[in-house]
């Protein structure tokens, strides 16, 4: 299969790449940066991984950049959109520009992408699946996420409204929730607030990045077949 990943120069995208290329699939990754661990998986798996260097805060040029000059006449079977950029900070303090360019990458350029790869799917005939990922701070709620998690709703409501339009067709849009997890967006956090983040968890821990990119390749795949307009929490039990 043929997959289409934002996202992919570091943290979930990279897993997300890593599960797909075991299972041999083609991937057509984009991020901004080119970064070392992208171009170690470009050598382990030469001819089967693509980069397109493009920013997300510009959906103006998605059909030029992204579908005529990078994936071309190639059907894509899966679009993953795991991009995403955190804007944190208490509502009190909302600044307009901040958080038009989060939307802009977490939601608008998103749902250009949709459009175009549903576009792609239907030229050449493709029951394909999309998969968003989500965050669990939609569906618990935390302090100084309220801007983040309001874009994270904004990708539920379009999934499942996807799922609604393109399911006659065989394509299927789903979304995953992961808890916290390990990775650059994160990393700000101090302990303690990792802990109190990990005691609102049924198992306490962190969330198993592995675990998170095993579950949007099972939804990427023929055995999620009858899966679509779902949220999947991946998220150690969080309350
Ligand atoms: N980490 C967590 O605890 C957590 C929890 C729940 C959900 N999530 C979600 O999981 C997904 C992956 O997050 P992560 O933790 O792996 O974050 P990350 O380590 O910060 O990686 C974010 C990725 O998005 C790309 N990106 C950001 N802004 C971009 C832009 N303007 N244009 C193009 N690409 C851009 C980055 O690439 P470049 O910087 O190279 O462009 C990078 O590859 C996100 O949707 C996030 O919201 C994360």
């Amino acid at each position: 299969m043929n997959i289409l990943i934002t996202g992919v120069s570091r943290g979930v995208g990279i897993e997300i790449c890593t599960v797909l290329l075991e299972q041999g699939n083609n991937i057509y990754g984009i991020a901004r940066t080119h970064t070392d661990e992208f171009k170690n998986l470009e050598y382990n798996y030469k001819g089967k991984i693509h980069f397109k260097s493009f920013d997300l805060s510009d959906g103006d040029n998605v059909n030029e950049e992204v579908f005529k000059d990078f994936i071309g006449k190639n059907p894509i079977h899966g679009f993953v959109n795991n991009a995403a950029t955190a804007y944190d900070d208490i509502i009190s303090n909302l600044n307009l520009d901040r958080l038009k360019n989060m939307y802009n990458v977490n939601v608008f350029t998103p749902m250009m992408l949709t459009k175009y790869v549903l576009r792609n799917m239907l030229l050449y005939k493709v029951k394909g699946s999309i998969v968003h990922i989500s965050s669990i701070s939609v569906h618990t709620g935390y302090k100084g996420l309220a801007m983040y998690a309001s874009s994270k709703g904004a990708l539920e409501a379009f999934s499942k409204n996807t799922a609604r339009e393109w399911g006659q067709l065989g394509i299927r849009s789903n979304i995953v929730v992961p808890g916290f997890m390990e990775t650059a967006m994160s990393s700000t956090l101090s302990e303690e607030q990792k802990d109190r983040i990990y005691k609102r968890t049924s198992l306490k821990t962190v969330t198993s990045i592995r675990s998170v990119a095993e579950t949007v390749a099972f939804l990427l795949s023929d055995k999620a077949e009858s899966i679509t307009g779902q949220n999947i929490h991946v998220d150690n039990g969080t309350i």
